[in-house]
């Protein structure tokens, strides 16, 4: 696993005219899909993540938007040191305010600031006039550059706004202080011919853009994004806005894995490059996917489980004889090694260490011995001891480091005879706790068994299982989501029996409710 500071930084100069900045939203606009809420101890693993694999600009949240991601914005401005750390804010004083005060000890923050500029936008959304729309924004764009040096302006609904319009802004926002001009797809409405020509129009008509960078952010809706921020980059464009796994609002915003290897695999076609450790890719993939549930589609390109599988008689042979025949880039280029089989019950304390530090974990001794003595017990229980089963349980361990609701034991009767029951063993603040509950199978009585133990009043929303690694002594990952008063959390829990992951996960979903209950709550008193 590469690291930031094995990587070497490339220099963003003028003599660079190939060099693409990568700008992660996966925190702000990743986060915008419905489900996919993310605490802030997940969003400081993902920005970890970020950092470690040369993302040049992490969008980490919108500060005025609550609490949490004022709190996300403000911690990750803190921690992250290479990366330029931007929060969003619409066209308003209060929201850049809010935005700058979370920012500013950041070694380099950048205030993102946007407002509507296509006429639907304009006469619906803001219900504004296009004259007011740009003074608005020119006020908006002056106020953030006076608190901030690196400002970025978004036109929303870029690629639906009126030319003549959209350069005058443009022109504008320069003029009043931005350093980036983004050119966002909104309603992923494009294609990549007339986004090339849009990217080419405001390179020839705007007369200061070469005060500028010019940035994409491009939406799925059509199954685009990819291709219309490559065509973008083609036409000048030296930004793209993008999220790990193609996370987003609708379908989704363009994955920024594929733009990474798109540029890396054909920089014959497409000499641009951009300061990405492609290595940490399937790292940074399966960390967003585990923390917010949303499973990677097996096809996915890149990323997806049958990226680099190969199934037929016809491509196995091939690849048998070179492995250029049906594979473009090495799993490798992505981080994707093959599972080996090194550790097993005999393997000791440092061996383990090892492994998960080329599995990109750095674990205190007190987690490490912990991590250990869980391995032991899974070794214990499952036959062959994979790569991925060693992340899912450092993952579970990590993840509920912080539990006031804890799994203790559980009991279950299962099968076609019923009633299917479980006997479950919490302890709650400290506090052990046992109930035994009857339901329509074995996960309905658990999770009965659970609610009897904690009442509560939220709505299961995704019950999901995936199994680890091939076998029926598999780890099972189960990933809860629960509903309560418009919060929504995902819980996670991993173990070889699917019920006892189940209810870890349901478990862990609680946790993070309680804690969004207290927060939510304090805010309340404080306001
Ligand atoms: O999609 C969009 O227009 C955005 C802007 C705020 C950049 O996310
Ligand atoms: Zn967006």
């Amino acid at each position: 696993m590469a690291t930031k500071t094995e990587r070497k930084k490339t220099e963003m100069t003028e003599a660079d005219a190939g060099r693409v900045f990568i700008f992660d939203t996966t925190l702000r606009d990743g986060e915008q899909s419905p489900g996919c809420s993310m605490n802030l101890e997940e969003k400081l693993r993902i920005a970890d993540a970020l950092e470690a694999m040369g993302v040049d600009i992490i969008e980490a949240g919108f500060p005025i938007a609550s609490n949490g991601d004022f709190e996300a914005v403000r911690d990750v401005a803190g921690r992250v040191k290479d990366a330029t750390v931007a929060g969003l804010a619409r066209a308003s004083r209060k929201d850049i305010d809010r935005a700058w005060e979370a920012l500013r000890h950041a070694a380099r923050p950048r205030i993102h600031t946007f407002i509507s500029t296509s006429p639907l936008h304009m006469e619906y959304k803001l219900q504004m006039a296009p004259d007011a729309v740009h003074d608005r924004m020119v006020e908006s764009v002056a106020y953030a550059r006076n608190l901030c040096d690196d400002v970025e302006w978004s036109p929303e609904d870029g690629t639906r706004t009126e030319h003549d319009f959209l350069c005058r802004c443009v022109e504008s926002a320069i003029k009043a202080g931005a350093s980036t001009i983004n050119i966002p797809d909104t309603v992923g409405y494009t294609v990549p011919e007339e986004f090339h020509a849009l990217i080419d129009m405001l390179r020839n008509r705007v007369p200061n853009i070469d005060k500028a960078v010019i940035s994409v952010h491009c939406h799925n809706d059509l199954g685009l994004a990819v291709a219309n921020s490559l065509a973008a980059i083609r036409a000048g464009a030296r930004q793209v806005e993008c999220t790990i796994n193609g996370i987003g609002e609708r379908a989704g915003n363009a994955a920024m894995e594929e733009i990474v290897m798109a540029l890396k695999v054909r920089g014959d076609a497409m000499p641009y490059h951009t300061g990405v450790v492609s290595e940490n890719i399937t790292q940074a993939s399966h960390l967003v996917s585990t923390i917010t549930g949303f499973r990677v589609q097996p096809n996915k390109a890149i990323v997806g489980a049958n990226a680099f599988a190969h199934e037929s008689g016809i491509h196995q042979d091939g690849m048998l004889k070179h492995t250029g025949t049906y594979e473009i880039m090495t799993p490798e280029s992505v981080g994707l090694h093959k599972s080996t089989l090194v550790m097993g019950k005999h393997s000791g304390r440092h061996a383990f260490k090892a492994k998960l530090q080329e599995l990109g974990y750095v674990l205190g001794d007190n987690e490490l011995q912990d991590a250990f003595q869980r391995f032991k017990d899974l070794a214990d229980k499952k036959k062959d001891v994979y790569d991925e089963d060693i992340v899912a349980l450092v993952d579970d361990q990590m993840m509920h480091a912080n539990d006031r609701i804890r799994f203790v034991s559980l009991q279950v009767i299962a099968g076609s005879r019923g009633p299917q029951s479980a006997e479950l063993e919490l302890n709650i603040d400290g506090e052990t706790k046992t109930n035994k509950s009857t339901g329509a199978g074995p996960v309905d009585a658990t999770f009965n068994a659970i609610k009897t133990l904690f009442p509560h009043a939220a709505q299961l929303q995704l019950y999901q299982v995936h199994a680890v690694t091939e076998g029926t002594d598999a780890q099972a990952q189960v990933t809860v989501r629960l509903e309560e008063d418009g919060r929504t959390v995902n819980g996670q829990g991993a173990d070889t029996d699917t019920l006892v992951a189940s209810a870890k996960a349901y478990i862990h979903a609680l946790n993070k409710l309680l804690v969004k209950r207290e927060k939510s709550a304090l805010s309340a008193l404080s306001a």
